[in-house]
């Protein structure tokens, strides 16, 4: 008897969102390592969750997600992105954002096939690749702005490059992507045979007035793009994991065809519950302001520490450099500040493959403003 396997992600261990977390709550420690909110979500969304379980909407809803869910999708991409979308073709609910991206990977990916990644990036996306047996061809992100270098994006293409993956807001950085970004991206893409995985779950967290450059808006893109989606990040419930892909007709067929064996349907009430209160665009469009002002009240309550703060457009979170403290490794400067100052915080060398460390750590904003001042107390004394 041989009950040894090899493993597929020999290399994979417990990641750091849950070390640091499990850090945190043994400590007692304010945690702004992990990315969620820590505030209520919206009561009536939760009440229409309620309604639909009464209501008895608690058997299995299509595999390709609950119908009026999918049609208030479209048209809510029809109004923000002025796209045409088809939602009985083109829109699968998933659980989770997480799992969008690896049914996509694993919809289009063939052994040996090479995927463009940016690092840091969030911690899924290499071992979704390599579980396919593909190759995760990676470009640091030019640091501190954590933007593109789109000249390194040619070189680095072949004629086995099937997919670049794309995050906009960016998880750890911040950054988004700009128009001159999408205009780069058009270019190199024309004419090849390269997919785009783009994973948008932090689409309504982008401040400063700036647009979410979705590529959904781009038809040349949106035909060869698996853009993904969480109702988690837009509605302030990450443990509900649900949320959305959108891509071509053609590649929904061969997406469903993974996703009707892994998960078939998602939990019910929720879509139905999701279908009803999508139609309240304030409870969308308000998000942005609502986390640029926890952004801009994290970033003055940090004044007087001594990290130095890097630029945040979007999503949950900021970086800092610790130079002037310390020139210790990012995470043993993690874990130290967590035991002597109470604060959990993430190293960003975690988001290499190759633990590049530039000294930067991740700070999660989407926070009660008591919770972010009871953090900056610890911060301050460091
Ligand atoms: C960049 C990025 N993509 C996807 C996700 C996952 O979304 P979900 O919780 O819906 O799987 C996260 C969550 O942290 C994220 O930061």
């Amino acid at each position: 008897m041989n009950l040894h396997i090899q493993s597929k992600l020999p290399s994979v261990g417990t990641t750091i969102f849950t070390i640091m977390s499990g850090l945190a709550a043994k400590l007692n420690a304010v945690n702004l390592g992990q990315g969620y909110p820590d505030y209520s979500m919206s009561p009536e969304l939760v009440a229409l969750v309620n309604e639909a379980m009464k209501s008895d909407f608690n058997q299995y809803v299509p595999m390709q997600g609950y119908m009026p869910l999918r049609e208030a999708l479209a048209e809510k991409i029809e109004f923000l992105y002025n796209a045409s979308v088809n939602p009985d073709t083109q829109i699968t609910i998933t659980p989770g954002g997480t799992y969008a991206i690896y049914t996509a990977l694993t919809t289009v990916l063939q052994p040996g096939d090479e995927v463009i990644v940016f690092q840091p990036c969030y911690d899924s996306y290499i071992p979704n690749v390599e579980i396919n047996g593909a190759v995760a061809v990676l470009i640091d992100l030019k640091f501190p702005e954590y933007k593109i270098d789109w000249n390194e994006v040619r070189q680095k293409i072949t004629p086995k490059t099937r997919m670049i993956m794309l995050n906009t807001p960016h998880n750890p950085s911040g950054s988004i992507l700009m128009q001159d970004d999408i205009d780069q991206l058009r270019s190199i893409v024309k004419d090849s045979n390269i997919f785009i995985l783009s994973d948008e779950v932090y689409e309504h967290l982008v401040f400063d007035d700036l647009p979410h450059q979705s590529m959904l808006r781009y038809p040349d893109l949106a035909e060869r793009s698996f853009v993904c989606f969480s109702f988690g990040k837009t509605y302030h419930c990450t443990g509900w994991k649900l949320g959305y892909c959108i891509t071509s007709p053609e590649l929904t067929v061969e997406f469903r065809k993974v996703h009707q064996f892994n998960c078939f349907s998602c939990h019910s009430p929720s879509q139905v519950a999701l279908s009803t209160f999508l139609k309240n665009k304030e409870a969308y469009l308000s998000l942005g302001a609502m986390m640029q002002k926890k952004r801009d009240y994290f970033i003055g309550l940090m004044q007087d520490t001594r990290f130095e703060l890097l630029s945040s457009k979007g999503s949950y979170f900021i970086c800092a450099k610790y130079n002037r403290i310390s020139d210790e490794k990012d995470s043993d400067f993690a874990i130290r500040i967590t035991k002597e100052y109470g604060v959990a915080v993430i190293p960003v060398s975690v988001f290499y493959k190759n633990q590049t460390d530039n000294n930067v750590i991740r700070f999660c904003f989407c926070k009660k403003e008591e919770t972010l001042e009871k953090a900056v107390a610890g911060l301050r004394k460091i």
